[in-house]
């Protein structure tokens, strides 16, 4: 039987890969999960596996942090030799991490076939490693899975033959709706002294442009502080960005609690409860978006456009921030009500559906 090996190795990988490995097995294709390693702590990689009920990997490959150069380069080598012992039919990857890169690029090498999920992100920011990874591995894949009618677009102009795109919606997606029955916000609001009418801030921050110079940290810490002094404000901290964020005072900021990285669940309901959300992440912008949260992406591009067109999310630059998420808690900025096309929970299934027929081709 043809193996199907799947390449995961942080946390936004570990979310979509669940529902298309679900869906997999119940094709019943031969499935091998490979674990980068890429993140490797405990609240960064295993919560996600316990909670989103996903199979222990087959192999892991304990890469862990470095430069960039350093890491892609450990990430080429050790997949280069997992792909040789598997010899699979095809490698599925997914998102836009230095992992993704590694093993699209290792594969192709190799003759193997890839597919990418997530494929056709733009947000012609090329300062961001992301799109660097996500262009890519574009070029080096022969299925492309796309989130949105945009992402479909750029592939095109970028001459990608259209029977290499399929437009399956977003796989974040659906295992946020085969959680939703699991996100109550009330333990979180209970932990932290609040009644179920108060208004609270959830925050993520880990970008390089926002976190790993002292001098952007501390901006980050001064615009949380003028959104403090209105409500409370919560910030479980990606361990990228603590040392930098703890050096400038985010520790001492009335009104702003430092958490330690929370699981999926955990996280995700707090968010569903929280009043806005303040980030420069790509998923939460999804995220934000199917729960109705108002979102403030702190960054100047977004490859996710359609979080903007038919969502909760908007761009907004750092000095704008808070008074932008002051409109927001005065409840005088609304989103449209239109979500995005295919965002229904069923990614998982139709992109296993193309991989099964794809390896299964005569
Ligand atoms: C990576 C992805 C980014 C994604 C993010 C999600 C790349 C280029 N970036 O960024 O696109 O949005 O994951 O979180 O692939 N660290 C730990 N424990 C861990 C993992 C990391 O302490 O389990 C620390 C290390 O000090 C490391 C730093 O975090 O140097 C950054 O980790 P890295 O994997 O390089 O990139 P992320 O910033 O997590």
């Amino acid at each position: 039987m043809k193996t199907v090996l799947h390449v995961v190795g942080a946390r936004p990988n570990f979310v979509k890969a669940a529902p298309v490995l679900a869906a997999g097995a119940r094709h019943g294709l031969r499935q091998v999960l490979v674990h980068t390693g890429q993140h490797y702590d405990d609240a960064m990689s295993e919560v996600f596996f316990r909670q989103l009920e996903l199979p222990a990997p087959d192999i892991n490959l304990g890469v862990g942090s470095g430069s960039h150069g350093a890491q892609t380069g450990a990430l080429l080598s050790a997949l280069e030799s997992v792909i040789l012992d598997q010899r699979p039919a095809l490698v599925v990857v997914y998102g836009d991490i230095n992992s993704t890169l590694a093993a699209a690029l290792a594969a192709a090498k190799l003759q193997i076939p890839v597919a990418h999920v997530e494929a056709g992100l733009r947000s012609f920011d090329e300062t961001m490693p992301e799109e660097i990874n996500r262009r890519l591995t574009d070029a080096l894949a022969r299925l492309l899975f796309a989130t949105s009618p945009e992402a479909v677009g750029h592939l095109a102009r970028e001459g990608v033959p259209a029977d290499r795109i399929h437009l399956v919606g977003n796989p974040m997606i659906d295992t946020l709706l085969a959680k939703l029955d699991n996100l109550d916000p009330h333990p979180f609001r209970s932990a932290h002294g609040l009644g179920p009418d108060d208004s609270y801030v959830m925050v993520t921050m880990h970008r390089p442009v926002n976190v790993d110079q002292p001098e952007a940290a501390a901006r980050v810490v001064s615009v949380l502080r003028s959104v403090a002094a209105r409500v409370p404000v919560f910030f479980p901290v990606h361990p990228r960005g603590r040392a930098n964020l703890e050096e400038v005072g985010i520790g001492g900021v009335a009104g702003v609690t430092v958490l330690e990285p929370l699981g999926y669940v955990d996280f995700l309901s707090a968010v569903r409860g929280a009043a806005l959300v303040i980030t420069d992440s790509g998923g939460l912008q999804e995220e934000t978006t199917i729960l109705g949260v108002p979102c403030l992406t702190m960054r100047t591009t977004t490859e996710r456009p359609i979080t903007i067109s038919h969502g909760t999310n908007r761009l907004v630059g750092i000095e704008d921030v808070p008074g932008v998420a002051a409109a927001v808690l005065d409840g005088s900025v609304t989103a449209p009500d239109e979500r995005p096309p295919l965002w229904d929970g069923r990614a998982g299934v139709r992109i296993a559906a193309v991989i099964e027929r794809f390896v299964n081709r005569p």
